[in-house]
């Protein structure tokens, strides 16, 4: 499988600054939930930014899956590990890692409100979104892709490619 680049590590850290930046003019304070795996690495570094931009932050993780192939998602989505502390009534700033056919953080809002949260907002990493099924846009977006399978910083294919230090497409 041939990897090529397409977005660099540099690119990556200037543009989480700036989501952070953003984030940090809305919120004082806030919980996050990190959607794993993928949106692990990314969640760390935005994190790491908005302590020295003085936000407050709580991280919580949240576990999902979907049933499908491994480059796409169906649509029937379940909590395979959920946050376990109370939320209620908390601000809320998803972390995620791709927004693809939407069904995965169109699941996950409805899971957070349903537990009484105050607000949810949704900060992805990249974007596909000519690849959406359902309506839904992240509020903080990293980067709009093309649609490509994409791996790196995060990213996987059957739990490979995660730590690449960049964001790479799959030539086919
Ligand atoms: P959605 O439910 O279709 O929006 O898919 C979201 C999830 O599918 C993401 O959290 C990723 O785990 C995975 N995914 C979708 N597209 C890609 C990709 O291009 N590379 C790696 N993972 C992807
Ligand atoms: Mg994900």
């Amino acid at each position: 499988m041939e990897i090529k680049e397409l977005i660099g590590r540099e690119d990556i850290k200037r543009r989480i600054r700036e989501l952070a930046g953003k984030i940090s003019r809305d919120y004082s304070s806030l919980v996050s939930v990190t959607v794993l795996d993928g949106a692990r690495r990314f969640s760390a570094l935005l994190r790491a930014e908005l302590q020295e931009l003085g936000v407050k932050v709580e991280d919580y993780e949240i576990t999902l899956s979907s049933y499908g192939s491994g480059t796409g998602s169906s649509g029937r989505i379940t909590v395979v590990r959920d946050i376990s502390h109370d939320i209620t009534g908390k601000d809320i700033v998803i972390m995620e890692d791709i927004i693809d056919s939407g069904f995965t953080i169109d699941f996950l809002v409805k899971h957070l409100l349903s537990k009484g949260v105050k607000s949810v907002k949704v900060c992805s990493l990249t974007s596909k979104r000519e690849r959406r099924e359902v309506d839904i846009e992240g509020d903080y977006v990293g980067f709009q892709i093309p649609n490509k399978f994409v791996l790196g910083f995060g990213m996987d294919i059957n739990g490979e490619y995660r730590d690449l230090p960049y964001i790479g497409y799959v030539e086919e």
